[in-house]
């Protein structure tokens, strides 16, 4: 069992889509350990894009994700990072493979639905920013589970 971080960006909320984009990963058979809605402040969003400082999108990729409420989530499977990054497709929607999440809802780079953690480092340090460890149920047992997931 893995962990992994996934955020329903601000352009995605505005559309409508929080319901669309979670039940992907929940059809999928991930568990939901975690979720929450809130709108990040500056200082939140340059922590979690830390990686990205310096790069010329920085600015207007922190303007951009803290221009609206965002849902984060944590979520529960085996491989779970990799696995989601698959279900999200590329970061440019243009090069997303038809039926991942960023294919299917979005067309340009910086809008593009939704983020997932890259590694399973950046996984527990992006947890750690949004949720405090007693936010989350761990290891909860969906009914079906040994038959899918
Ligand atoms: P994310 O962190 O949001 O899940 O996206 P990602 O791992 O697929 O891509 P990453 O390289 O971490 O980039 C973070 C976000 O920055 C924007 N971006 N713009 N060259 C560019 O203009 C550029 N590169 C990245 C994208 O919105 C990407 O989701
Ligand atoms: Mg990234």
């Amino acid at each position: 069992m893995e962990r992994t971080f996934i955020a329903v960006k601000p352009d995605a909320v505005q559309r409508g889509l929080i319901g669309e984009v979670i039940q992907r990963f929940e059809k999928k058979g991930f568990k939901i350990i975690g979720l929450k809605i809130l709108q990040l402040d500056r200082q939140t969003a340059e922590k979690h894009y830390a990686e990205h400082f310096g790069k010329p999108f920085f600015e207007s990729l922190v303007d951009f994700i803290t221009s609206g409420p965002v849902v984060v989530m944590v979520l529960e499977g085996v491989n779970a990072v990799e696995a989601a990054r698959k279900l999200m497709g590329a970061t440019n929607p243009a090069n997303a493979d038809p039926g991942t999440i960023r294919a299917d809802y979005a067309h340009t780079m910086q809008r593009n639905v939704v983020h997932g953690s890259d590694s399973t480092v950046s996984a527990e340090r992006e947890i750690a920013i949004f949720f405090d460890e007693k936010e989350l149920i761990p290891g909860w047992k969906r009914d079906m589970e040994g038959q899918f997931i």
